[in-house]
């Protein structure tokens, strides 16, 4: 991959794809060895930029780049001249003089990471912007996939909850299908765009959807309230009732094998119940280690424009 900037799924072709993905094994494999870190990018620096909250995220980019050998530096947003009003523009010339090889940004807006990647030679990941893009995260859900069905051709993922405003849905949707996964929506009539692609099977209703799709796996989403001017639904437990993991829906699942993921944080009571924590078949754990793996990979293979 001779690409100097990661910022979506939709420009990546399946061969990258691919090679990303394989490329992130090796470095899975050095999680259990006693020396848990690689000399590939001794002598680079990386800068954290996120102008939203994140724990799985930022966390996982900093080990990530701590385990390729890099110098990381989180800049803290909130306590920084931003505050002050200081614009993403003149943040980006200023963060410059510090040389940075890698701003990994996470912000509210789409495109965000695009037009600072346009700015600078560093190479710029994309952390996740507005409700548009979250691509590492859709290529560790790929990866935590592969592992349980190597050949992901013809499998099936159900994506659950807030459609509209998730960006991990449009990602995960994308690469999944880039590799052949059969991928259908169900949520509320409100939270499920009709704008999404017309051969992307749309459910409102969660028994149907079961018995119709026939899921390998349930992708759920959190309900992203922050995104919502007004209520999209009744109530939390509503919802649950109409669409979440309950106990009894679990039961069912775990009869079929079918595996539960989701991207995280986690709302207990809203998308899933207690019990699915416990579930053997629940990847949600899988999805973080693997987190640092595929950013790894993504890190790895950038080809940053500085000197
Ligand atoms: N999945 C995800 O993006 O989680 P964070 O918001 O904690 O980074």
């Amino acid at each position: 991959m001779a690409r100097k900037d990661f910022l979506d799924i939709v420009s990546l072709d399946r061969e990258e794809i691919i090679q990303l993905l394989d490329q992130a094994e090796p470095f899975k494999d050095l999680f259990t060895r006693s020396v848990k870190k690689v000399p590939a990018l001794k002598g680079k620096a990386v800068l954290m930029l996120f102008y939203e909250p994140s724990t799985r995220t930022l966390s996982s980019f900093e080990v990530a780049a701590k385990r390729l050998s890099a110098d990381v530096t989180t800049f803290d947003v909130p306590s920084s001249s931003v505050t002050k009003g200081e614009s993403v523009r003149d943040t980006i010339d200023t963060l410059q003089a510090m040389r940075a090889d890698y701003i990994v940004v996470r912000h509210g807006l789409s495109g965000q990471p695009a037009a600072i990647a346009r700015q600078t030679g560093a190479s710029v990941i994309n952390a996740g912007d507005g409700a548009h893009a979250h691509p590492t995260q859709a290529l560790l859900d790929a990866f935590t996939l592969r592992e349980k069905f190597p050949e992901m051709e013809g499998k099936r993922v159900l994506i659950t909850g807030d459609i509209l405003h998730s960006r991990v849905a449009r990602s995960t949707s994308t690469i999944l299908r880039k590799l052949g996964v059969k991928v259908a929506f169900l949520g509320p009539g409100s939270l499920v765009p009709k704008t999404a692609s017309p051969d992307i099977p749309r459910f409102t209703n969660y028994d149907q959807a079961i018995s119709e799709f026939g899921p390998d796996a349930v992708y759920l989403l959190r309900i992203q309230k922050e995104r919502m001017a007004a209520p999209f639904f009744p109530s939390d437990r509503e919802y649950h009732n109409l669409y979440g993991i309950t106990d009894e829906r679990l039961r069912q699942l775990a009869g079929e094998g079918t595996y539960i993921m989701h991207p995280g944080p986690i709302n207990r009571g809203v998308e899933l119940c207690d019990a699915v924590l416990d579930y053997d078949r629940c990847l949600i754990s899988q999805q973080v280690e693997n987190g640092i793996a595929a950013r790894m990979s993504v890190l790895y293979g950038l080809k940053p424009q500085t000197s």
